[in-house]
């Protein structure tokens, strides 16, 4: 257990741990248990922290990983929206933690970077029921606060590393779920537009040439939006390609 208890707004409820192998592995126990949304998952350290794409995330004291589990009553495709609703309040988080930063961005589909390096990810998983519908969301977060992996594909850096005095995760932790709450308000009475304006705002490289990694290949286009759902709209020497699942490694091959 941990000492310091951060104070959550009302209708999130926190579940810590001292060392797990990974947050949102917890979570979706909990939430198959029957976990009510608003559950908030956190641990010191992970000795199993998982990335997108099956990559490791490594998870040594002083950052911050936690996983929410959400019970939104949607299809799994709109559901995948809430990436973007936790970018942007992750974004918030780190303005108000670390002030006079002007270098934030968001990179599709859901990291925060600094100076172009990847200071948070978002793992976002789902459970359908027996009859297909969308059981639970579980939202994991990381945040590169003390530390940074190293021989990464994609360059990464720490709020440490960008010069700051890292706050602490517990203190991340209520900042960031006080931005979470009114967001997912903002896009349950809203729906997904004013999100999307909000990161199209914030979005690197927008309307530059960019690469993709999809499946099977790479593509090569000018970045120009991102639709209702999310996906990635490349503009190509092909013509318009709409991009759901990917990841943008940089401008030239
Ligand atoms: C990414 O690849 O960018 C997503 C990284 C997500 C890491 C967080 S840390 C808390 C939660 N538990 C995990 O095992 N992963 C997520």
């Amino acid at each position: 257990m941990t000492r310091f208890q951060p104070r959550l707004p009302q209708g999130y409820r926190l579940v810590s741990f001292d060392s797990i192998g990974s947050t949102n592995d917890e979570a979706r126990r909990l939430a198959r248990g029957g976990a009510p949304e608003g559950t908030l998952v956190w641990a010191l350290e992970q000795t199993a922290g998982r990335g997108r794409r099956g990559r490791v995330w490594m998870s040594p004291r002083g950052n911050l990983y936690a996983s929410l589990i959400l019970r939104p009553d949607c299809s799994a495709g709109r559901a995948a929206q809430l990436g973007f609703v936790t970018a942007l309040s992750l974004g918030d988080t780190l303005r108000v933690k670390l002030p006079a930063t002007d270098s934030l961005s968001y990179k599709w589909p859901n990291d925060v970077l600094m100076h172009g390096r990847k200071l948070a990810g978002i793992l976002l998983e789902s459970d359908t029921g027996t009859g297909g519908e969308l059981a639970f969301v579980v939202i994991g977060v990381g945040v590169n606060l003390v530390s940074s992996p190293r021989q990464v594909e994609l360059p990464a850096t720490s709020a440490a590393e960008e010069g700051f005095d890292p706050p602490s995760p517990g203190a991340l932790i209520e900042e960031f779920t006080t931005h979470f709450r009114s967001w997912l308000k903002c896009w349950r009475m809203a729906g997904f537009a004013p999100v999307r304006m909000a990161w199209l705002a914030g979005a690197t490289p927008l309307g530059e040439l960019i690469r993709v990694r999809l499946e099977n290949g790479t593509l090569c286009g000018r970045f120009v939006d991102i639709d209702h759902d999310g996906a990635l709209l490349l503009e190509t020497a092909e013509g318009r390609r709409r991009i759901s699942a990917g990841e943008i490694l940089s401008a030239t091959p």
